[in-house]
């Protein structure tokens, strides 16, 4: 049996604990890119800080996760066109910390507003509390935040990187998997000054936005950082294929994803803000910018069944034009930035709502042909947001063998599995936590049903 003692990491505490707001990346100069950054390596910190014992909880209620430190580094990466870069690692260690093993959990934030990185949304008093906290279009609430509390409950070590960049790149996959795979390096320099071992085990995790992170960090790992050495990396939700995903969410419950995503490619991109400068419709701008710059809630509530084609002059043809569609693909698709050499477990809803499920089946194929070692688990009932929820907790089981020091069970090979919601491992509740647990039936309990 795999159970961990339990460690309750969240307590009751109040908002008003937190003394002063933190200011948000664009008006904090400790978010600085030094001029000098090209005499960093990769991984180098630029500078670090130290802050309160606290983060902010996953949901806007008088509950926050409390931790034995947060230490916040500036670090040096690579940007998507191979320039030196700088970008934001938080290292939390937990309560009774176990110093052998570091997980890099990759939060999906989804936006290109950089109040949305979770460098920032991580520290109390970014959100405002209560009702407003969920309500307000501006919010930057981070509910991929309770994995995170989940994965301290177990006593691991988290880095959690603003993979996005200073400037919120969302979408842009090069960059994403280079800052994870930077982050990963930083933790593992300034980690064992603070307590964590040298000789660590780490893994990744992130599911939807943040399976851009993993999964790309994964594939250009053997090229880009080939002295890493990961016991595996989970990814779920998958945006296995980005341009099919756009065309995917537009017009339903996730179109305000899409906004944020060509926003995110523009930045990092020159001839794709090239493009939208020209390709957006002059009127429909101020809007495009509300959307593209909300943090996820804002996002989702405010782009609910727009249609993204609406805002171009040339409609759906707009994409078509030859930036976007390279960019879409170098950016975008996965697996044609390498084979993954650490162990993967992915986890998708056959029905994704954003990014098909036939994309990521394609995906696990070619990994699976360029010789990784994959289990790759489908399900056939669940869509996007319920896999999230049940589809991370047997991730997370997962991600515990492999921290553990237990070999994955066919090495070098592939495995498919299919699953239906029902088929949630009850056990698995016990990674949580009794009061996550609640928490999370509570608050999904109409998508879970009677468990
Ligand atoms: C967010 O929006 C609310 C309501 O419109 C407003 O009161 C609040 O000041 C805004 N907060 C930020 C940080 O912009
Ligand atoms: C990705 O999706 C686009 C749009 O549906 C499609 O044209 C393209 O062929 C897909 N790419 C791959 C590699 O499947
Ligand atoms: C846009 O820029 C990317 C990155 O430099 C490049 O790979 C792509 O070919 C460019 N697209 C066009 C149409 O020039």
């Amino acid at each position: 049996m795999r159970y961990f003692p339990q460690v309750a990491v969240l307590t009751a505490g109040l908002w008003s604990a937190v003394a002063g707001k933190p200011l948000p990346p664009t008006q904090d100069p400790w978010y600085d890119q030094p001029a000098n950054i090209a005499s960093y390596a990769p991984g180098q910190t630029i500078r670090s800080r130290q802050l309160p014992n606290q983060l902010s909880p996953f949901l806007p209620i008088s509950v926050t996760v409390s931790v034995a430190s947060v230490h916040q580094f500036l670090f040096r990466t690579t940007d998507s066109l191979g320039n030196p870069v700088a970008a934001v690692n938080t290292l939390i260690q937990p309560q009774n910390a176990d110093p052998s093993k570091l997980l890099a959990y990759a939060l999906y934030y989804d936006s290109s507003n950089p109040a949305c990185e979770p460098s920032y949304t991580l520290q109390p008093g970014s959100d405002p509390a209560g009702l407003p906290g969920i309500v307000f279009a501006n919010t930057t609430l981070s509910s991929d935040s309770a994995f995170l509390a989940a994965s301290l409950n177990q006593g691991w070590w988290i880095v959690t990187t603003d993979y996005e960049g200073l400037n919120a790149d969302f979408s842009a996959g090069i960059i994403s998997g280079q800052a994870t795979l930077d982050g990963v390096r930083g933790a593992l320099i300034e980690g064992p000054k603070l307590g964590l071992s040298k000789d660590a085990r780490y893994a990744m995790w992130g599911y939807s936005g943040g399976s851009i992170a993993v999964n790309y960090a994964a594939e250009l790992q053997p090229t880009y950082a080939p002295e890493l050495n990961f016991v595996g990396a989970a990814a779920g939700g998958n945006i296995a294929n980005l341009s099919s995903a756009l065309g995917r969410v537009n017009k339903g419950p996730y179109a305000g994803l899409a906004f944020g995503s060509i926003s995110g490619l523009s930045k990092a991109y020159p001839n794709v803000s090239e493009w939208l400068d020209r390709a957006l419709l002059p009127e429909k701008k101020a809007e495009f910018d509300a959307l593209a710059s909300s943090c996820l809630v804002g996002e989702l509530t405010q782009g609910f069944l727009k249609d993204i084609y609406s805002f171009f002059v040339k409609g759906e043809a707009s994409f078509e034009e030859d930036a976007p569609q390279t960019v879409m693909r170098l950016a975008g698709q996965m697996g044609i930035h390498g084979t993954p050499k650490m162990p993967m477990y992915i986890y998708k809803p056959v029905n994704d709502e954003i990014s098909p499920g036939a994309d990521t089946d394609e995906l696990v194929d070619t990994y699976c042909q360029g010789g990784a070692t994959v289990e790759y688990t489908r399900d056939l009932i669940g869509g996007h947001g319920s896999l999230w929820l049940t589809g991370s907790a047997n991730a997370m089981g997962w991600i515990a063998d492999r921290l553990n020091g237990k070999p994955v069970s066919h090495p070098g090979s592939c495995t498919k599995q299919d699953v239906l919601l029902s088929a949630l491992n009850p056990d698995m509740i016990t990674y949580f936590g009794e009061e996550l647990w609640t928490f999370l039936k509570w608050t999904l309990g109409g998508i879970l049903g009677p468990l």
